[in-house]
């Protein structure tokens, strides 16, 4: 592999016919139940596999919950106990691997992982309600990490002309909704610096982490090295609180985050979590341009990103127009829903029927109304089709919580900088967007919102690696706000010396 150059993986490209043929070929293969696999996925302690008595089990979300995808061995205390007394232990020796060594194996898991990108999609597709779209561009991220580390690794040491050595065993912890390339992303940072790796899925998206794992193992990574586990709540505080884990890497909600950070002053916790993020439309911007946007950054993975748009400000003279209204409600209420099992659906069932804030903003404040009213259409209140409401103030519920559903708020705002002082007064700083043509307003947006990935006249979700870093500031991010995917993310997660002075 090349030693520093990285390139990024292409996403597939769904016009061609062969790859519409491929397409079909992964919806009748998952439409079942986990294709060439057990149907219970083990318990994976070291090199040794067990099928455990609690169990986790995935029901096909676009078929009514009818079909079951798979079931998952959960770890009980003392499993959890054995995993990580393994990664400290590291009998594998992959701590004593060089660089060099790693660089290949990441680089020959890369090759793997594009092998599988069908089968990955299809699990995201049955286990999160993801469309294909949407998951082969997560494979393609995670391929791009499994690529991106090692090489920043080798330029940060001959840039820095330092040595590194591992801190020992790095806990990751991934979320749902990005199940492929955020938990990539953490293992790999991790293993680049000669880490054992424990990776804790979130359960309901576990499987993903299950297959991609192999792509790992098959390449080299030794199973002792990097295991795979989920657990119940009791077993994952002794996880999070283990004196043996040397770093957590965690990306999941702001709660979640608090609690860790609670419970374990003493371990070194970087954590991507919520977002409420805003894009920003005033008179200057390309409503049309804008509007493409807007609706792809709002209801993408039906909203459940953190880095979705789910405020929009407009300024006032576009807010009172009507053709612009009518433009709007007409973008959202467009956009195909369903199951994912069918091409061409772009909003697709939520991973929970039970996502109380997002209910709560289902209600109508004084004031408030319905550009684009909700409305569910299976029996079980899975699938929300894009919801737009307006009118929404600042001290309403909608205006700063992170829904994570397809709904978007809209308020007016007087100016732009009125909209940045908004911007800036809530608790989050992830993703912000500007539509604006105006090259001062750019400038001043730029200069002045909290938020730590910024984009103007386009999405704001979608960060590619190396040229897009990604991570917030305020409640979105803890432990320094280090930016995934970006120069010396790798290097949080080992120790750093000097070389010894031989001149
Ligand atoms: N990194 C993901 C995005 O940019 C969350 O959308």
């Amino acid at each position: 592999p090349p030693a520093d150059a990285m390139r990024n993986e292409p996403d597939t490209d769904f016009d061609l016919l062969p790859n519409q043929e491929w397409v079909r070929r992964i919806f009748t293969r998952w439409k079942k139940s986990l294709p060439d696999h057990p149907e219970i996925i083990p318990l994976q302690i070291g090199n040794e596999t067990v099928v455990c008595d609690r169990r986790h089990r995935y029901m096909d979300r676009c078929q009514n919950d009818e079909v079951c995808v798979c079931e998952m061995s959960q770890a009980n205390t003392e499993q959890v106990n054995r995993i990580i007394d393994i990664a400290e232990k590291d009998p594998a020796g992959w701590q004593g691997t060089t660089l060099e060594e790693r660089h290949r194996i990441m680089y020959e898991a890369a090759n793997r992982l594009a092998e599988m990108r069908g089968d990955l999609i299809g699990c995201m597709c049955a286990v999160t309600g993801k469309t294909v779209v949407e998951g082969d561009v997560e494979v393609s991220e995670g391929i791009d990490y499994a690529r991106f580390y090692t090489t920043e690794m080798k330029k940060f040491m001959d840039l820095a002309d330092v040595d590194i050595s591992p801190k020992g065993t790095v806990l990751v912890i991934s979320p749902w909704n990005f199940p492929c390339a955020i938990p990539i992303g953490g293992i790999v940072a991790a293993l680049a610096g000669g880490n054992t790796v424990i990776l804790k899925p979130a359960t309901v998206a576990a499987p993903v982490a299950w297959m991609f794992a192999k792509a790992f193992w098959d390449a080299g990574v030794p199973k002792e090295t990097l295991q795979v586990l989920i657990t119940d709540r009791e077993a994952l505080k002794v996880l999070t609180t283990a004196p043996a884990i040397k770093h957590i890497i965690l990306t999941g909600g702001t709660d979640t985050a608090q609690n860790i950070a609670r419970s374990n002053p003493a371990t070194p916790l970087s954590a991507e979590t919520g977002g409420k993020n805003v894009i920003i439309l005033t008179a200057s911007g390309d409503r049309d341009h804008a509007i493409m946007n807007i609706v792809a950054s709002a209801f993408g993975n039906a909203g459940q990103k953190c880095s979705a748009c789910s405020l929009l400000l407009v300024e006032r003279s576009v807010y009172e127009d009507k053709n612009f209204q009518d433009k709007l409600k007409d973008a959202a209420t467009s956009l195909k829903v369903g199951s994912v099992w069918e091409a061409g659906n772009i909003v697709g069932p939520m991973i929970t029927n039970q996502n109380d804030k997002l209910l709560k903003a289902l209600e109508l404040e004084p004031g408030e109304s319905w550009l684009v009213p909700p409305r569910f259409i299976d029996e079980k209140r899975y699938i929300l089709a894009p919801t737009v409401k307006w009118g929404v103030k600042p001290r309403n519920y909608s205006f700063g919580t992170e829904l994570f559903g397809p709904m978007l708020s809209v308020a007016c705002i007087d100016d732009l900088q009125h909209g940045i002082d908004l911007v800036n007064s809530l608790d989050y700083g992830l993703t912000s967007g500007l539509q604006s043509l105006d090259e001062n307003e750019q400038k001043l947006w730029k200069n002045s919102v909290l938020a730590g990935n910024l984009y103007i006249n386009r999405g704001i979700t979608g960060a590619i690696v190396n040229r897009q870093p990604f991570g917030g500031m305020k409640l979105s991010a803890f432990g320094g706000g280090i930016k995934a995917g970006g120069p010396n993310y790798c290097t949080c997660f080992v120790n750093i010396t000097d070389k010894p002075d031989s001149k």
